[in-house]
Parts: C-alpha cells; structure tokens; sequence
C-alpha cells in the first residue's frame, strides 16, 4: 500500500552496526563510489549510465552541494546520496522536496521506531528532530531531458552517525547539525536506509509522473494534511532571506505547489517559492 496514501507502517529489522556490504553482492541499482566530490554532481555527469531508481551512494562525498549554492560539510557518518527519478511532470515539480522530505521522515522513522513521530519538516527541505537538522534535500531537474526523460537527480544527506562535536564546525554553519545516533538507540545501517528512501521515493515518482490522473491525485494534493502535521514552521514568527530583502511574517502553511504561505503584518497571506528561512 502506498504510504502517501496514509496507509499503515511496517516496521523493519534494524542493526547497530552497519558492517561494510559485500560489494559482489549489491543491488542492481546501487552505484556505490568508493569516494566523489558531490554525489548529485556524479549523477549529473553518468546520466547516460543511469537509469530511473538508481542510487549513487558514498561514503567519502567530499564537495557535497547544498541548497542555493552552499557547500554541504558530510563527515565521516553522513548518509549521502543521490536519487533517479525519471518521467517527472515538470508542471508538479515545485512540489517535489517537500515531498521527497516526508519520504526521508517515513524512512527514517520506519528503521528507527523510537522516534516515531518525533521529526519535522523545515520549508522547503530540512528535516529537523528536535527543532536541530537531521537531513538535507537537494533535488536537481536535469537541464533538457535526459534520453527524452524529464529527470530530477533527488540527493539526500542524512546525518546518521556523524560526530559533529569532534569535527570543530560553528554549529551556525552546519545548520544546528544533530546526528541520529545521538537520539535513537536503533541506527540503521546504510543499505537498510537507502533501500527505504529508494522504495518511498518510488512510490514519489509515481505521484509526480506524467500520468492522466486527475490532479487531486497528484503532486502534493494527497500529501497537504500530514506535510501540515509535520510543518515545523506552521504558527511560528519567522524571517525569510530573499536574494534582495529579509521578510518577516508569521508561516501559516504550505499550499499545494509547496510553497511558504506567510501573514505580514499588514494581515495579508504571501506565498513565497524560495528563500531562507528562520525562526
Ligand atoms: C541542504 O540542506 O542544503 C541540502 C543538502 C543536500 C546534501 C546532499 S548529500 C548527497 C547529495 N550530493 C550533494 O552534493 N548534495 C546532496
């Protein structure tokens, strides 16, 4: 059953440890690097190679992209990794990260049960526990189609069991980093978790694929009441950052092409479609 769908939760076997896979012996679509400077970058420049579900994991990113244009700092400990999804309706797109947020919440909460329930969505794609950065989301639309596909490169950063207290980063430039195994006693191996991200993040391609389905179905239309229920934003003062000016207002929520929706103080409601925000 599809989970977007709201259906019901399996619970998966979890390991500690996670112990090098047998690399004979890996799935089809895992591309496994030994190390690469951005993951997304890699995905980028092999599309020919790739195909729609294919992962390109590393251990060693060691130039990790970030959103508008920022480096993304991975230690030792970090999930990176990036996603192929093919046959995307570039008319839903603006949707997609936040989407594809609620599907790193649900795999990560799936392998880690003691924090059921307990993260949260920052607008457009932080995921928070705790009100500290758990995940980071960086979709990319290919430019032109790849093979006449209209391909998004989905790279997800997971801080899994990273130990940002030895690294010496300001805890500003790493977005108030928190790493999983910091808060849940079950810290599931790599394989595990990509193989989770990857199932939901199929599912996700199906929602946001160029079907004939009617719109309600599709995008984010399905998904507004629990990206409502996530939203880590929803009632709180927040500023954002705009390429020329900082805006305040208060969020209200996130409408169907996913974007902010603030009141300003002048009462009225302004959808925003990018920008930085805090809170
Ligand atoms: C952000 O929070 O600013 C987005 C971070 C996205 C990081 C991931 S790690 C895997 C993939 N490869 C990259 O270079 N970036 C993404």
């Amino acid at each position: 059953m599809c989970k977007f769908l709201g259906k019901v939760r399996t619970a998966h076997p979890t390991e500690l440890e996670s112990p090098k896979p047998d690399r004979t012996n890996l799935p089809i679509w895992l591309h496994w690097l030994d190390s690469c400077p951005s993951t997304n970058t890699h995905a980028h420049t092999h599309a020919a190679q790739l195909h729609h579900g294919d992962v390109v994991f590393t251990r060693r990113q060691t130039a990790g992209r970030g959103q508008q244009g920022r480096t993304w700092y991975s230690p030792t400990g970090v999930l990176t990794a990036s996603f192929v999804l093919d046959n995307l309706n570039p008319n839903l797109l603006s949707g997609l990260s936040l989407a594809v947020g609620l599907a790193v919440i649900y795999a990560i909460e799936d392998l880690a049960p003691d924090c059921h329930d307990m993260l949260r969505l920052k607008w457009p794609n932080d995921v928070l526990i705790n009100r500290r950065k758990l995940a980071g989301i960086l979709c990319e639309a290919t430019s032109g189609n790849v093979l006449g596909k209209s391909r998004v490169v989905v790279g997800i950063g997971i801080n899994r069991c990273a130990d940002f207290d030895r690294t010496g980063e300001d805890a500003r430039a790493i977005d108030n980093a928190v790493s999983l195994h910091s808060i849940s006693n079950t810290v599931p191996d790599e394989l595990s978790l990509l193989r989770r991200l990857r199932h939901y993040l199929l599912e996700l391609a199906d929602m946001f694929s160029r079907t004939d389905k009617p719109a309600s179905k599709l995008g984010l239309a399905l998904m507004l009441p629990e990206l409502r229920r996530r939203d880590a934003l929803v009632g709180c003062n927040v500023a954002i950052e705009l390429s020329s000016e900082t805006i305040l207002g208060q969020a209200t929520g996130i409408d169907k092409q996913g974007r902010l929706l603030l009141r300003l103080p002048d009462e009225t409601v302004r959808p925003f479609t990018s920008g930085r925000v805090s809170y």
